[in-house]
């Protein structure tokens, strides 16, 4: 073992008595075992925003991350979440721990987002609901509850779908395959080979579907294609699991965002969700979210529930109490609530803005394509087509920074830089 040390020790005294030399190196063992861990390559979309960060170009735009900005492109605290803020600081409340399944009025309120407040399946208490850490810490319980009560069974995402599905599935020892969702002939949704491929699946599969506004692709099937689906898992035995991330990003509206998990638990079916305050209360670094489900019986929710506890318990303990507070004051309190709907409407409004403002721009500087599909695309993205190559060249040259999907997020753009981002767009379609 080869120990490498400095000669001339210069010792201090710290506060706790004990003694060490600043300008000495500390002892390294050559044979550690972490000289085997590899480099692991930045998360594909946590990645795009340090490289704008790091990135000195005037004109850079991080189209990346799907996080709302405002129309000077800064992050948005809503003023009801400020006016929350302000009434939990007031009230003072204690820094206790939380029971595992969380906060009970956010629990309450987070159910009531998803079904409505008077939906029989709450009367009926058969409905059951964990208080996790965002929709990314729900869709890990999930995870963790299809690995030890639905065995064997695969899950089933789409393709494309949000890069961290496949992490969180394949972390868990969870199988998954995709199904067919995106045509790039069309842009738009593949449904044969997405009700072909469901079709396909052995009974009894796990079927992630996107509860509204797309991730990549922000396409969605029509009112007719979710009947379809759904009636297409109860032939087949299948559980759908809705990751409902973007409920009021859609349309603007909560109630019309939660209609596709809704129809399917109308229909009979029990259903998973996984639930995120993080887009459409602007509570991205709060964690907030719910891992939720349907089942038929009160008797099966109470079993249900003690086992999304057991997996939460070993996973990080309890949830944290601060963001829950701000859903729950908000969704809980009628004119909060109705703040709150105003607010989500102006986000999904300027977002739709911009959309419009790109297809026109898009269309008078390469009127020979079809741009039709810019705002046909609902939510805060919208899929391009534009290839790896020609995503390089919207970075390199054009310092737009984006997934290598094609994906941009049209939160992050603004009336001003409409026509920027437009060239760009036609410069890597045409010449790259
Ligand atoms: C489809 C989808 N699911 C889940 C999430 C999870 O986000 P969070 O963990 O912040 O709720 C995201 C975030 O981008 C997403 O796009």
């Amino acid at each position: 073992m080869k120990l490498q040390l400095n000669s001339s020790p210069r010792v201090c005294s710290t506060r706790n008595g004990i003694s060490h030399n600043p300008s000495m190196r500390v002892p390294v063992l050559r044979s550690s075992p972490f000289e085997q861990v590899e480099l692991q390559a930045p998360d594909p979309i946590l990645g795009v925003s340090e490289a704008f960060k790091a990135s000195k170009e005037p004109n850079k735009l991080n189209l990346g991350v799907g996080a709302y900005r405002t129309e000077e492109l800064k992050p948005y605290v809503l003023d009801v979440v400020r006016k929350a803020e302000k009434k939990i600081f007031e009230a003072k409340e204690n820094k206790e721990y939380l029971p595992i399944e969380g906060l009970d009025a956010f629990r309450k309120a987070t159910v009531d987002l998803l079904l409505g407040p008077s939906h029989p399946a709450i009367k009926e208490a058969r409905v059951a609901a964990l208080q996790s850490l965002s929709g990314t810490g729900s869709l890990r319980v999930g995870a963790g509850f299809i690995s030890r009560f639905l065995k064997g069974r695969t899950v089933y995402i789409s393709n494309p779908t949000w890069g961290n599905h496949r992490n969180i599935f394949g972390d868990e020892g969870v199988k998954w395959e995709y199904y067919r969702y995106y045509d790039p002939e069309t842009v738009g949704l593949d449904f044969k080979g997405m009700m072909e491929d469901i079709s396909a699946a052995p009974d009894g599969s796990i079927i992630l579907l996107h509860g509204c506004a797309h991730n990549p692709t922000g396409i969605d099937p029509n009112p007719e294609q979710w009947s379809q689906i759904a009636d297409l898992c109860i032939k087949k035995k299948h559980i759908p699991f809705f990751d409902v991330a973007y409920q009021g990003f859609a349309t603007g509206s909560l109630d019309a965002d939660a209609a596709a998990p809704r129809l399917f638990v109308d229909k009979g079916l029990e259903v998973m969700v996984s639930q995120s305050y993080s887009k459409n209360l602007g509570l991205y670094g709060e964690r907030v979210g719910a891992m939720v489900m349907i089942v038929g019986s009160k008797d099966v929710a109470e079993r249900v529930l003690s086992q999304l506890k057991r997996i939460a318990r070993a996973m990080y303990s309890n949830p944290p109490t601060y963001g829950a507070r701000i859903a729950a004051e908000i969704v809980n309190d009628a004119d909060m609530f109705g703040e709150w709907k105003t607010e989500m409407a102006g986000m999904a409004g300027r977002i739709n803005r911009v959309r419009g403002e790109l297809r026109a721009a898009l269309e008078s500087k390469y009127p020979g394509k079809d741009w039709s599909f810019v705002t046909s695309q609902i939510g805060m993205f919208s899929f391009t087509g534009l290839s790896p190559a020609q995503v390089d060249n919207m970075t390199k040259k054009w310092h737009i920074y984006m997934t290598k999907d094609g994906r941009i997020s049209l939160a992050g753009l603004n009336s001003a830089k409409v026509g920027y981002l437009a060239d760009a767009m036609v410069d890597s379609f045409k010449n790259s």
